[in-house]
């Protein structure tokens, strides 16, 4: 009795769910006619239009409105940072002279950094600008992409090149170091005045001990040529300056605590908030039995 009242419930719910999807009699599907259909169908059609439309004309006006050639938010940077290398996470050299182990991975950090500034790389791409003055590449109306850049031929650090000396100086206990200043897009580094890099012991007592520098090139000059740089994007073969100092006589066995100041106009090297603001400190130590 009880399974035939089920199979009488089955069928009958097997008739109402046929119905259900399509009623002859009233020519419903899924209990709405065509024209019901039809108006769900605009209505969504319509809806998602102008859904897409709105999400279009916002992502246009926000794109209209982004310079691809020069990052919109870049104000943090306008004082250019200081770094050194061989770059240690300590920001310290230490060595001691008979242990070759002990200094090759500065040379080989040098040697990578420098492969760029080789003269002939240089000398092809990069063009002889006019010492002393900016290379400004204006637009004038049209845009003049991609943009040239100066050559910083490798020579230039005379005895800190790697060149003639191929250890820079770490075997004979007279290290170089290499002082760069990043990159900040269209800064006009010294405000047309020259601009020179100078390395002087932390402690005005100490200059004894840390002994004579010299500075390549020549003073710790960084010309204006190489600013202002305009981007990675534009200024494709651009190749920072950079100012290599020698310490020819340092006090061996001694943490000498330096500090590499830029000097130029525009160039505030007192931020107490950020200390590689236009300046680096950072120690060397030569060990000698
Ligand atoms: C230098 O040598 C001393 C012992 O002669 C050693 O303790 C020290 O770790 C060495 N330093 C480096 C940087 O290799
Ligand atoms: C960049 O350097 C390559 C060769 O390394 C050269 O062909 C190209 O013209 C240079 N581009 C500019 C804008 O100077
Ligand atoms: C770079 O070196 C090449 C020769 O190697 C020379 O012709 C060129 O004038 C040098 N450029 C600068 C800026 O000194
Ligand atoms: C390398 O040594 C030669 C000969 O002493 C010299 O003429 C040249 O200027 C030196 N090169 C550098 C980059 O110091
Ligand atoms: C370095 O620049 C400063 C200020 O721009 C100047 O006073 C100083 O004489 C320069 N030093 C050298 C060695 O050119
Ligand atoms: C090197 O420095 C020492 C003192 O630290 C000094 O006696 C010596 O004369 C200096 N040598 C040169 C060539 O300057």
């Amino acid at each position: 009795m009880a399974v035939e009242k089920e199979k009488k419930t089955c069928g009958q719910l097997m008739t109402e769910w046929k119905e259900f999807i399509w009623n002859p009699r009233t020519h419903q599907f899924m209990g709405r006619t065509g024209s019901s259909w039809a108006l769900i169908l605009l209505f969504y059609l319509v809806f998602y239009g102008f859904l897409t439309a709105l999400f279009t004309l916002t992502m246009w006006v926000m794109l209209q409105t982004v310079d691809q050639f020069n990052p919109k938010y870049q104000d943090r940077l306008s004082i250019p940072g200081v770094m050194i290398r061989p770059k240690t996470d300590a920001l310290e050299i230490t060595y001691n002279m008979s242990q070759t182990e002990s200094w090759e991975e500065y040379v080989r950090m040098l040697n990578k950094f420098l492969e760029a500034y080789d003269n002939a790389k240089q000398v092809a791409s990069n063009r002889d600008c006019i010492p002393g003055q900016y290379n400004e590449q204006v637009d004038n109306g049209v845009l003049n992409y991609p943009k040239t850049a100066c050559q910083f031929n490798r020579t230039m650090l005379g005895d800190c090149s790697g060149l003639n000396d191929t250890t820079y100086g770490y075997r004979d206990g007279r290290p170089c170091i290499i002082v760069k200043m990043n990159r900040v897009i269209k800064f006009y580094a010294g405000d047309g005045k020259p601009i020179n890099v100078s390395c002087l012991a932390k402690k005005e007592e100490d200059a004894q001990k840390l002994g004579e520098v010299v500075m390549f090139p020549p003073n710790g000059n960084i010309d204006l040529m190489y600013f202002p740089y305009y981007g990675k994007k534009i200024h494709v073969n651009y190749t920072q300056p950079v100012v290599a100092v020698k310490f020819l006589n340092l006090t061996f066995n001694y943490d000498h605590h330096i500090e590499c100041r830029v000097n130029a106009a525009n160039v505030n090297t007192n931020d107490e908030r950020d200390k590689f603001a236009g300046r680096v400190a950072f120690k060397i130590r030569v060990n000698k039995e």
